[in-house]
């Protein structure tokens, strides 16, 4: 929590100093109050002094007002404070989740991290702030057992006793509550994994009629959450009744004593109302402190998440001595590739193969079999495990990334379009091409007879995710995004499957016209590669058979199988 709160409380430095300064001023008026009282009572009072009382009451009135302003100012500065940090630390997290790669990205859950980045630091936020605000407690706290002991030191010894066992019961409180909080932000991130994928996937979910499923499914994890908030907050309820029970009993024991002496003329009565304010004052700004631990560990356990997302380490780095592919061929040397070190199974299986500069490679095979995994090596999406992946003979993880992700364009198998106007979405890729470029783009990719007709043609709104457009159109601004990159090496995974085949052949028409730039396709249908140069066949992560639709209709079981289940017995003639 500390470093945080060291490295993101910069730019609110300042309100960081003068919040405890204004709290000073609340303190010292707060303190100075009982003591002026106490005069009131034992020379005003008891002299029947009237002026005195009255120039006292004076004192009492601007000390009050100097209380007030110090306390707001201090309320002021710890909001301005707790905001700057709260945006600051938000900010860093989503920049540090931009630079992770797809596997901590996966590691970690989208869900999770969007709890980090909320709820996580708001609790942080909120103890900055209250951190901030709460200087007041132990200032108070030592005020107040300093003027009681130069009161009375006899009656101060009453928090010898009070003290620590007020300090006790709240260490064993904490001690017990700290791992209850976390699993308090575990449960959270589950409820939120279940909301995410339900609002994401609420077509679904409605098509499926699975509302009730979904419901219950909600219900149980809802359920958990608040069972283990609960728990957590049966321990931190003691907190209170504990320190009033240790409170009260302290004031009984100062009448007590206090009314032995009054008695035996060794403590005037004045005093003793005095000793009772500091006594509630120190020991009511105990119970705030004890308070302010539990926000403090509560906050620990969201600093501890907020700090796991900023030390990940991104696996994949920059290399230190980078090298520009000299073409864009593609060479894949003895790759394996597992998703998680623990997996068991590799999901691509000693894959070897070459592509020349401006071939048009057509990747087909069973669902499952390692096709997007394959591709997403390209670009470096994931790294491999064993192996290499070169482009124009330069190993992938010695390219500079952004000259990688610039050199290869990718249409992912999800379509995922963002809130904007089309012509936004279609620049998304490559900021500085003009628009005659995304025309050519849109026209290539044949969309734009319905990007026309929208009402306001390039300039009319996608809403989240692309909504509001069909598969097949949101197909087509996918791969009108992806050409408009300009990459010289283009990846289409799946990209035409929601196409008629018609609209599908001008597709591989336009893209066979594109010279030097090697293309990838990954389709379910024969007819989307049986005229690419070289086809690829994949069979449970491995290359069953590679070559061209002619040769593989001769050679390899399964592209025949496909063959002949797509385009009849005619396929094999
Ligand atoms: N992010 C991931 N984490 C763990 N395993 C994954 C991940 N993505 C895919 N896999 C696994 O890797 C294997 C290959 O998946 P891949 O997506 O490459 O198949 P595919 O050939 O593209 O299938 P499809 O034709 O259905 O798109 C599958 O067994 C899948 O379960
Ligand atoms: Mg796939």
């Amino acid at each position: 929590m500390l470093r945080l709160f060291k490295k993101y409380i910069k730019g609110a430095r300042i309100v960081s100093v003068l919040a405890p300064l204004a709290m000073a001023v609340e303190v010292l008026a707060d303190i100075a109050q009982p003591a002026l009282m106490s005069d009131i009572i034992d020379v005003g009072v008891v002299n029947g002094d009237i002026s005195y009382i009255v120039s006292k009451g004076k004192v009492m009135v601007l000390y009050a007002l100097a209380g007030l302003a110090g306390g707001y100012l201090c309320s002021v500065f710890s909001a301005i404070g707790g905001s700057r940090f709260g945006a600051n630390v938000r900010r860093a997290l989503f920049n540090k989740i931009t630079t992770l790669s797809y596997r901590e990205i996966d590691n970690l859950t989208t869900s999770s991290l969007i709890t980090r980045m909320t709820n996580d630091v708001t609790q942080t936020q909120q103890m900055v702030m209250t951190g901030l605000r709460g200087i007041r407690a132990p200032f108070l706290c030592i005020g107040g057992l300093v003027a009681s002991y130069l009161l009375s030191p006899r009656l101060a010894l009453i928090f010898l006793v009070a003290v620590p066992l007020l300090a006790i019961a709240v260490a064993v409180i904490i001690v017990k509550a700290l791992p209850l909080f976390a699993q308090t932000q575990g449960r959270l991130d589950r409820v939120n994994t279940v909301m995410r994928e339900n609002l994401l996937g609420v077509k679904v979910v409605k098509a499926f009629t699975g509302e009730e499923r979904e419901n219950k499914r909600f219900f149980i994890s809802n359920l958990e959450l608040k069972d283990w908030s609960l728990k957590s907050s049966y321990l931190t309820i003691l907190l209170n009744p504990v320190s009033t029970f240790v409170m009260n009993m302290s004031i009984i024991a100062l009448y007590w004593f206090g009314g032995n002496m009054a008695a035996h003329g060794q403590i005037e009565s004045g005093k003793i109302m005095a000793m009772l304010t500091y006594m509630t004052l120190a020991l009511m700004s105990l119970m705030q402190l004890m308070m302010m631990l539990t926000t403090l560990s509560r906050a620990l356990v969201s600093a501890k998440r907020i700090n796991a997302v900023m030390d990940t380490e991104p696996r994949i780095k920059e290399a230190a001595s980078p090298e520009l592919p000299a073409d864009s061929s593609i060479s894949f040397e003895n790759v394996s590739f597992r998703y998680n070190d623990t997996d068991p199974e590799f999901v691509l299986k000693d894959v070897c193969f070459t592509a020349k500069s401006g071939e048009t490679v057509g990747v087909i095979g069973t669902t499952g079999s390692g096709k997007s995994t394959l591709v997403s090596l390209i670009p470096r999406l994931y790294e491999v495990t064993k192996g290499q992946v070169k482009i124009g003979g330069t190993d992938v993880r010695k390219i500079p990334r952004k000259f990688l992700s610039q050199f290869v364009g990718m249409t992912l198998q999800e379509n995922v379009l963002f809130a904007g106007t089309i012509r936004e979405n279609l620049r998304w890729g490559n900021e500085t091409c003009d628009f005659s470029e995304i025309e050519r783009s849109a026209s290539d990719a044949q969309a734009t007879e319905f990007i026309l007709s929208a009402e306001n043609g390039y300039d009319s709104q996608v809403e989240q995710r692309g909504k509001n457009f069909s598969g097949g159109q949101k197909q087509r601004l996918c791969i009108a995004r992806t050409l408009a990159r300009g990459a010289k090496i283009l990846i289409f995974d799946d990209s035409t499957s929601a196409l008629d085949t018609e609209t599908d052949r001008k597709i591989q028409k336009a893209l066979s016209k594109l010279s030097d730039t090697t293309v990838f396709i990954i389709a379910q249908r024969i007819s989307s590669i049986m005229h690419s140069d070289k086809i690829i066949v994949m069979d449970e992560g491995k290359i069953e058979s590679m070559g061209k639709h002619e040769e593989l209709i001769k050679n390899s079981r399964i592209y025949r199988q496909i063959a002949v289940s797509q385009l009849g017995e005619a396929a094999l003639t």
